[in-house]
């Protein structure tokens, strides 16, 4: 059983300052490393530490995980989590973090700046005047004002770029597979091709899923109206780059943005080929939508957060392998947190320890997925440690500890 503080947060791969800030604030006592450990450092480092900090290059396997079933909880400062063994990870008992939505507003923005980009030809004017070449045209430029934005995906990036778009004088449509409420004066359609067909600008904020996998092909950029403009700053996955190299030579689209591609070099070390380099008005980015330092800023805080407030307090929001419970915060009491084995009858045999050890319950929350049970509860101060002595004993329970 572990109680705190101090307990003992090992931040790598240089996160954001403000992590280590905001969880020393909260009595942590955190380490950070500006590389990423292999896994034979990492193994001899994680020892000492309850919990770890990671970003994307870090990967913590399934050996790693069963060789440190002590961590208490694992903090991933970017939006994927697939570096992280999660279904190992869940049945030790061990939540993961992230912050999903810290660069929301960064992807939004670089959007609207490709919008007018494309619209006005920048990204070539530009290249072309670092040559020495003078084109001094309005042939094919056009203010964005009074366009038409055509959004698929209107999540959190879509519907935040909608609203910015309309304090550009464009007019918003969408398309997404769940109703969602239209923000501003945007319109939902009811298909794809009523958003890809009347569009003068598509901008694509879908996740990866089996569905979106070439969502945007011959068919899909045909639809769309000549002279228009394609923008994908969601995943690489989504649109069929052939297809749209074939539609910018004929001249049906106008320009593209792409900052995300089906395969992207694994480090700024690697080269990086496209049949798309090279065509005009044809903006290419390396995978930068998210990349602020604002995101990063947020993406150190909101992790911080998520760690602090289950450490302390035993509150699983925003987790992606566990059970989300969202706590009050307790007062005059003691908190056993304990993750156990999702099978019939250990809640029962909780239960049987409170009442054989007189105790009084004063708080109780569960949350159960597929595998793990994970039960909180607020018990007078005086019979929580033998109580969570006893809970801690049961052959089904995983992890348990107090929070003082
Ligand atoms: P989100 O989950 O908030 O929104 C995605 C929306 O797409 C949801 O409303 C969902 O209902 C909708 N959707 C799912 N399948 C669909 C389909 N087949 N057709 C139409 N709509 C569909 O996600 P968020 O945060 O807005 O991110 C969107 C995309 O942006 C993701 O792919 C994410 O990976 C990517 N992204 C890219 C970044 C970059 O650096 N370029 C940075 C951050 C996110």
């Amino acid at each position: 059983m572990t109680n705190h503080p101090p307990v003992k947060i090992l931040l790598v791969e240089a996160i954001h300052e403000v992590a280590k800030e905001k969880l020393e604030s909260e009595g942590f006592q955190v380490t950070l490393l500006s590389h990423s450990p292999d896994e034979s450092e990492l193994i001899k480092l994680s020892k000492e530490f309850q919990v770890l900090g990671i970003r994307s290059k870090t990967n913590l396997t399934e050996y790693f995980l069963k060789l440190n079933n002590h961590l208490l909880a694992i903090g991933t400062f970017c939006i994927g989590t697939n570096q992280v063994d999660l279904e190992k990870s869940n049945h030790l008992g061990i939540p993961v973090f992230n912050a999903p939505y810290s660069n929301t507003r960064s992807v939004a923005e670089l959007v609207i700046s490709e919008i007018i980009a494309l619209s006005r030809q920048l990204g070539d004017r530009n290249s072309g005047a670092h040559k020495g070449e003078w084109i001094k045209s309005a042939v094919g430029s056009r203010e964005v004002r009074g366009k038409t934005l055509g959004i698929i995906g209107y999540g959190h990036i879509g519907s935040q770029l909608s609203v910015l778009a309309e304090s550009l004088g464009l007019r918003v449509i969408f398309f997404d597979v769940v109703k969602k409420l239209p923000l501003g004066n945007a319109i939902a359609m009811s298909t794809i091709e009523d958003v890809l067909s009347q569009a003068d600008f598509v901008s694509l904020h879908v996740p990866e899923t089996a569905q979106t996998k070439d969502m945007i092909g011959e068919r899909e950029l045909t639809l769309m109206k000549p002279s228009s403009y394609l923008i994908n700053a969601s995943r690489g996955t989504v649109v069929v780059i052939d297809a749209l190299v074939a539609k910018l030579k004929e001249k049906h689209i106008a320009g593209a943005a792409i900052d995300v591609f089906p395969l992207e070099p694994a480090s700024n070390k690697e080269k990086f080929q496209s049949p798309l380099q090279g065509m005009s008005n044809v903006i290419l980015t390396p995978h930068i939508g998210g990349s602020t330092e604002e995101a990063q800023y947020n993406i150190g805080v909101e992790v911080a957060i998520s760690l602090s407030q289950y450490i302390k307090n035993g509150s699983t929001t925003g987790a992606v392998n566990f059970p989300n419970v969202d706590l009050p915060v307790h007062k005059g009491c003691r908190r056993i947190l304990n993750v156990h084995k999702n099978e019939p009858g250990v809640l029962g045999e909780i239960n049987n320890i409170v009442s054989k050890n007189g105790a009084n319950i004063l708080g109780q929350y569960l949350a159960t997925d597929a595998s793990i049970g994970y039960m909180v509860m607020d018990l007078e101060k005086a019979e929580a440690t033998r109580v969570a002595t006893e809970i801690e004993k049961l052959n089904r329970s995983i992890k348990t500890r107090i929070v003082i």
